[in-house]
């Protein structure tokens, strides 16, 4: 039996139904149909599906949809567009930090939540953030770069 799930994803509120089993990951993906938040390990491990739930970052394989009810998500898809990139999606394209891109939506909302947190990481700041987001092509050293790019912006 599906139950009503009302949440705010990128500023859009959605109202759908899921199974109580349904992970968060489920129902942004396969409820909204937003395909940015990617999926491998579903048991915590490797941080592709990494998004914001209330300004925290979760892994939303490790969370139910329903305990997203009331609450507003960011995903990939909401920290940029296209046209109007997010200076860390910029940065990563500029320091090679994007390879396959499979976990490059989870690496991006963790450094946005580093930057968040702390304006001026360090470089082992940031290779601490990223551990919980594994990357089998090996981008650390550039993504790590293209954070210290962006890092103390928006006090210049
Ligand atoms: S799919 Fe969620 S941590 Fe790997
Ligand atoms: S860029 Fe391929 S897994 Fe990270």
């Amino acid at each position: 039996m599906k139950y009503p799930l009302s949440l705010t994803v990128n500023d859009e509120n959605y109202d759908i139904l899921v199974e109580p089993y349904h992970t968060l990951m489920e129902a942004i993906r396969d409820g909204i149909g937003l395909t940015g938040t990617k999926c491998a390990c579903e048991d915590g491990r490797c941080g592709t599906c990494t998004v914001m739930v209330d300004g925290q970052l979760v892994k939303s394989c490790l969370m139910l949809g329903l305990q997203a009810n009331k609450k507003s998500v960011l995903t990939i898809e909401g920290l940029g567009a296209p046209d109007d990139l997010h200076p860390l999606q910029a940065a990563f394209l500029e320091h090679g930090a994007v390879q396959c891109g499979y976990c490059t939506p989870g690496m991006l909302l963790t450094a946005k939540q580093l930057l968040d947190e702390n304006p001026n990481p360090t470089e082992e700041d940031i290779r601490s953030a990223f551990v919980g987001n594994l990357c089998r092509c090996g981008v650390y050293t550039h993504a790590t770069e293209a954070v210290l790019s962006v890092a103390g912006e928006e006090e210049k």
